[in-house]
């Protein structure tokens, strides 16, 4: 017997049925018809249908309930943007000049008009043309692909970069008010209560490092090699910390999610579900003995993941593993969290010159500042690069990254490892998706692995969106489905994933 009309719920047990009422559901039998087909769907898509509105696998759209989606195109986006006009509201009380006033307040009024939007869920209109870099390419996307569709019906990964693109244009197209970050003051207050865990680093890692005299080559090699695994750890769950997801924060509950310790660190690789560790240092090992030694950092999240980025950067540098460390910002506010030039610059200059920590002892702050000053000291010399390129501010997932951003993709390619850091990222490198779990991190990433030039990519990240693949078999997300559900949101759980890549067909220049 087959129900035609699932949403139709029959009476509870005990509930007295009128015969005068019509019956709550109507059944047919189709016991004659064929039995039901276990048909497969069109997934993974040939490349050639693939497009940002087509996703190889099913795309997660803000109308799907089952997705983290749902939750954040419907209440977490508006709950950051009401944040934001507060602390541009806070912004205007603490300004004198009439000038600056009326044009803040006019930037506050473009932000009442995006919830408006966002709430009402309106269809995506263009990007003003406000001199940023990155207009044609947004407006290229809405128009060949995004047409007529709404904040909740696109991809959810295109909506909620669009929300951001068009928090910016509130600011953007002001006189006074261009470079604004209404998510700066968060991103220096947490970092700020992140006390234990940066002294931690700090205290440890003030003076450059180096071996005991006594240690054979090889005995020097595997301390590198332990080193550089617990450091790795380190800078994957420097992630846990992303701001949009940890709103209001208290200084334990961060404190948890930075402990540091040796005990917890190996707690912690039992929760790397696809875990490339091994592979990864076989890659970084390789290094040293080639002439370019260029490690790239696509960065995500400022303050206390932005401090462990460096510190694992600062270990490959004076361990040799690297010449060269290139880290990739955004141009402008981005997902809460993100790391621009400004969140780059405060994080070494209040290490060199600040005061952040009241509580801190006389070496504590010495520690940090020394550190500071040798990461400076990088930059003077080039050891150490900061870029920002606009691709990185789009809505475009990295398998476009080669046909819509060619110089940025080139330039990648000059690298022997790009390490990708944190959850949107990874939700760009794998086409934010339902690709099975077991679904090989080389296919995920497609043209980022099989492209010609596509360098070695290495995705670190903490899972907190519903996209995940890499996994030894589909079983394991199945049976953390039934015995956890949120595992994908918690931040609980991580991949840190490495492809191929196509070194015999890397583009290398002098
Ligand atoms: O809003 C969801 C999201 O885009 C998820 O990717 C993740 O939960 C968060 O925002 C950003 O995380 P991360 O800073 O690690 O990229
Ligand atoms: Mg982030």
């Amino acid at each position: 017997m087959a129900t035609l009309h699932p949403n139709a719920a029959a009476p509870p047990p005990n509930e007295p049925t009128s015969t005068q009422n019509p019956p709550s559901k109507m059944t047919l039998s189709l016991g004659h018809l064929p039995k039901k087909q276990d048909i497969k769907g069109p997934w993974p898509r040939t490349p050639s249908r693939v497009d940002p509105n087509n996703p190889p696998w099913p795309a997660y759209r803000g109308y799907h309930e089952y997705s983290f989606a749902h939750a954040t195109m419907g209440v977490r986006l508006p709950t950051i943007l009401g944040k934001a006009i507060e602390d541009a509201m806070k912004t205007l009380n603490d300004e004198s000049s009439e000038e600056y006033v009326v044009d803040l307040l006019a930037c506050i009024e473009r932000m009442d008009g995006l919830m408006t939007d966002l709430s009402g869920n309106a269809k995506l209109r263009p990007i003003i043309d406000d001199g940023e870099a990155d207009v044609a390419l947004w407006n290229k996307a809405i128009a060949k692909y995004f047409q007529g569709k709404d904040f909740m019906n696109a991809p959810w990964l295109f909506a909620e970069a669009y929300k951001y693109r068009r928090l910016r244009e509130c600011f953007s197209v002001s006189k006074h008010w261009r470079d604004y970050d209404v998510f700066f003051r968060q991103k220096c207050d947490t970092f700020s209560r992140s006390a234990d865990a940066v002294f931690e680093l700090s205290m440890r890692f003030a003076e450059p490092f180096k071996h005991s005299d006594n240690l054979s080559d090889a005995e020097k090699l595997e301390a590198e090699r332990l080193m550089f695994l617990e450091l790795t750890q380190i800078c994957l769950w420097g992630n846990s910390t992303d701001l949009s997801l940890l709103i209001n924060m208290t200084e334990e509950q961060i404190k948890s999610l930075q402990s540091t310790g040796g005990e917890h660190l190996a707690a912690t690789e039992k929760n790397i579900l696809g875990n490339h560790l091994p592979q990864l240092w076989e890659t970084v090992k390789e290094l040293r003995s080639k002439t370019g030694g260029r490690i790239d950092f696509v960065l995500d999240n400022a303050g206390f993941e932005l401090y462990c980025d460096c510190v694992y950067a600062d270990f490959l540098i004076q361990s040799g593993l690297a010449k060269q460390i290139r880290f990739h910002g955004k141009r402008y506010p981005w997902f809460v969290s993100d790391v621009t030039k400004k969140d780059w610059e405060w994080l070494l200059n209040t290490m060199v010159y600040g005061y952040l920590f009241p509580k801190a002892t006389e070496q504590e702050r010495e520690s940090l500042r020394r550190m500071g000053v040798r990461w400076k000291q990088y930059e003077k010399e080039g050891k150490w690069v900061y870029e920002q390129h606009p691709f990185w501010c789009t809505g475009y997932t990295f398998w476009e990254l080669h046909g819509e951003a060619p110089d940025l993709f080139l330039h990648l390619s000059r690298s022997d490892l790009v390490i990708f850091k944190g959850d949107l990222n990874h939700r760009k490198l794998t086409y934010d998706c339902a690709a099975p779990a077991s679904t090989p991190f080389d296919v995920a990433i497609g043209p980022m692995a099989n492209a010609a030039g596509a360098p070695k990519v290495c995705s670190m990240r903490t899972i907190k969106s519903d996209v995940v693949v890499g996994l030894e078999s589909d079983e394991v997300a199945e049976k953390l489905d039934n015995e956890e559900p949120g595992w994908k949101i918690s931040g609980k759980y991580a991949v840190v994933l490495l492809s191929e890549g196509r070194p015999g067909e890397k583009v290398r220049f002098a």
